[in-house]
């Protein structure tokens, strides 16, 4: 071979989805790959999605496997668009819409991805600023568009909290103008700690003071707080307070929709109020990248996603879907930190609680963790991040009766998870 290829360590959230897969004990625990989870641990295709993909087949649109233009399906860009920014800040409709330039991607990898390799192309930042930690897929993307990366602090491990003077003080002292910093738009990836408003507010003013360039990752719009507007907060805030300065935004539809295999997503550049001019240039920019990648994003999922979010009646169901995605994760933050409790496991993990989103950044050591998976079958990130949903709920349980109980994939597996986090804390 004339190939030049050196081994590269394989990803971990995906090799431990399979290794969880291959695993045949019947205790096993998926706590890994950010994926909703029933009650049952099973998948839960969303009902709007299967009324939506229901109508979509009577529908029998005869032109439902052709092409799309190359910037994606025209209608959902402009509905992509307007869940994300809503429109209701200080500028007209017409204006602010004026400012963004929308795409189709292959979701939020490719939203990520394709906003890396344009800036990279066309604004040549010096850095860019991820947060420490944060999805390990971002420091894969932006090596891959050639732009050195550079940490913010965001996690205080000894209050496992957010950190935000160091980041403030981070940025201010050593960022440099026209640094690309990333941030998560909500249900921060992995730590499930957020920014509150009035540090959202802040940020805002140094990236202006500064002059650095706000990338938003927006992959749980809807799932941190139940409501797509509370956040999309962060990114209105930004888009309607700060006119004069540009942003963009990687948006998933995977979580919020549960689509994670069709991979629908957008991307958003928004230009500054002066330069609005150049807005289909740059969206031609982009569009010169997706033909040379991928000719355009895939089409059923989007279809999926136009056909609820322009209907009032599915939509308000969709709005349900969120409510039983988020208070369920909320529900199961509750019975672990219940449990933890009631084991007295030595710690305090009222951050269990605290936290929101997908994920619980629950303090673990990878011994810890690696422990759980070898002991009981229990896979989480060895960054101690878990996926919450992936546990099931135990009323009125009784972790002696469980060890009697012949196991299933199906039993409720709250108290044993517990139970292992705190024999790998003892011992
Ligand atoms: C995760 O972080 O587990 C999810 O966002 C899935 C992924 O693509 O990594």
């Amino acid at each position: 071979t004339r190939l030049d290829v050196a081994p590269v360590p394989p990803d971990e959230i995906f090799a431990l989805n399979g290794a969880y897969f291959a695993d045949t004990d019947p205790h096993k625990v998926s706590l890994g790959v950010g994926v909703y989870r029933t009650d049952d641990g099973k998948p839960w295709p969303l009902p709007t999605v299967q009324k939506a993909e229901k109508a979509l087949v009577e529908d029998n649109d005869l032109f439902r496997h052709e092409y799309t233009a190359i910037e994606g399906d025209v209608p959902f860009l402009g509905i992509a668009r307007d869940l994300m920014f809503g429109f209701e800040g200080k500028q007209s409709e017409e204006e602010a819409k004026a400012r963004i330039g929308t795409v189709q991607t292959v979701a939020g990898t490719g939203a990520n991805h394709l906003g890396a390799l344009f800036l990279a192309h066309h604004m040549k930042p010096r850095n860019v600023w991820l947060s420490n930690p944060s999805w390990a897929n971002h420091q894969t993307i932006w090596d891959l568009a050639g732009v050195p990366r550079k940490a913010y602090p965001y996690y205080h491990a000894a209050t496992r909290s957010f950190d935000f003077e160091g980041m403030m003080n981070t940025l201010e002292s050593e960022a440099l103008e026209g640094d690309a910093v990333l941030l998560h738009a909500c249900a921060h990836n992995p730590t499930g700690l957020d920014p509150n408003k009035e540090q959202w507010v802040a940020i805002a003013d140094l990236c202006e003071r500064k002059k650095l360039f706000p990338f938003f990752d927006s992959a749980y719009q809807g799932f941190a707080s139940g409501s797509p507007e509370e956040d999309a907060w962060a990114v209105r805030y930004f888009f309607n307070n700060k006119p004069d300065m540009e942003m963009c935004v990687a948006q998933s539809f995977s979580k919020n929709f549960g689509l994670y295999g069709q991979r629908v997503g957008a991307f958003h550049y928004c230009l500054n109020r002066s330069s609005t001019s150049i807005r289909d240039v740059v969206v031609g920019n982009l569009c010169h990248l997706i033909r040379g990648e991928f000719s355009m994003g895939p089409r059923s999922g989007c279809s999926i996603v136009k056909k609820i979010l322009t209907s009032g009646e599915l939509t308000a169901e969709w709005n349900q879907d969120l409510q039983v995605m988020s208070s369920r994760i909320k529900t199961m933050r509750q019975a672990l930190y219940n449990e933890l409790i009631r084991l007295q496991t030595p710690g305090t993990w009222e951050h269990i609680i605290d936290q929101s989103g997908m994920f619980s950044y629950t303090g673990l050591s990878p011994k810890q963790v690696y422990a759980l998976k070898d002991k009981y079958h229990i896979y989480l990130l060895k960054s101690g991040r878990a996926s919450i949903s992936g546990c099931k709920d135990t009323p009125h349980y009784d972790y002696k009766e469980y060890e009697l109980t012949p196991c299933t994939v199906s039993q409720k597996n709250v108290a044993y998870v517990a139970q292992a986090i705190d024999d790998v804390i003892r011992n």
